[in-house]
């Protein structure tokens, strides 16, 4: 199999990423999403009309010194997923140089509708060089969180800088029901399961709620996900991990017949 057959449907910009681990898993969309494998190709086609936006992001992250722009290994998934859900809100704890922020805001950008909320504490690189030691998520000298978003894109998004220990309760409230959430930020099971205890409330029904990173989280994302009856869904073998919200059928008397997850199309 050829890397540009195994990309499809966004071979172009899959291609110009250069990075293998973005290559979309089209099933894991579309198990969060409900959308079919079709419906997800081709929201994941999308993401090719903005080659010029995805071009400037990896030349921005070129000149900070980044080689590579796929910090969050499923930038084209967050797009389809984004797309497909159509959220008025999505949250987002962890920006760095905004590879999830930035992807995010195309599809809202697309969608014409939504806003982006999203928390960072800045991680700082101690010199002019990122030493070997450093996580490449710290931020250049210089460069402010959130510095690779392209000034177009940053209509639709409200970025909130501390840490998210502090601002997300604020945040979780002040959004409309969440449609999709993403934990990107301190990978501790404590973190975690604050984080999800905190938007639990707000979850719009059908939302979908991701996490990176969960191998350091030990059982905070698996025991969130057993608290309301959802299915964790893995990106592969990695540790990306989703799950959605289930919806309740409401029939005519107002009660509810439990969960229903919308995983298994
Ligand atoms: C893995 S990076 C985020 C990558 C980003 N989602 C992307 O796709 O490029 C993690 C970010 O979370 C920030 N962070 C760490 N602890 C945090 C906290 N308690 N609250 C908010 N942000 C935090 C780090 O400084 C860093 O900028």
């Amino acid at each position: 199999m050829t890397p540009a057959s195994r990309a499809g449907p966004c071979d172009r910009a899959f291609r110009q990423l250069g990075d293998p681990r973005a290559h979309p898993n089209v099933r894991w969309v579309s198990a969060l999403t409900g959308a079919t494998e079709a419906e997800v190709r081709a929201a994941l086609h999308d993401v090719e009309n903005h080659l010029e936006i995805l071009a400037e992001i990896r030349e921005r992250h070129r000149e900070g010194g980044r080689q590579s722009y796929a910090q969050i290994r499923a930038p084209f998934e967050l797009y389809a997923m984004a797309r497909l859900l159509r959220p008025s809100s999505i949250v987002e704890t962890g920006v760095s140089s905004g590879v999830s922020s930035a992807h995010f805001l195309l599809a809202l950008s697309d969608n014409r509708r939504g806003r982006l909320r999203s928390i960072d504490l800045p991680t700082l690189q101690k010199g002019a060089e990122l030493s070997p030691s450093e996580s490449p998520v710290s931020l250049p000298p210089g460069r402010p969180t959130g510095w690779a978003v392209p000034a177009r894109l940053r209509k639709r998004w409200e970025l909130n800088l501390g840490p998210s220990q502090e601002l997300l309760p604020t945040v979780a409230t002040a959004s409309d029901p969440i449609g999709l959430f993403l934990h990107d930020s301190l990978h501790t099971p404590h973190h975690l399961t604050f984080e999800l205890e905190t938007i639990r409330p707000h979850l719009a029904p059908g939302a979908v709620v991701l996490a990176d990173n969960t191998k350091w989280t030990g059982t905070a994302f698996d025991r969130f996900a057993a608290s309301l009856g959802a299915p964790v869904l893995p990106r592969g073998r990695s540790d990306l991990v989703g799950l959605r919200v289930p919806t309740y059928d409401r029939p005519a008397s107002g009660r509810g017949r439990g969960p229903r997850s919308r995983t298994t199309r």
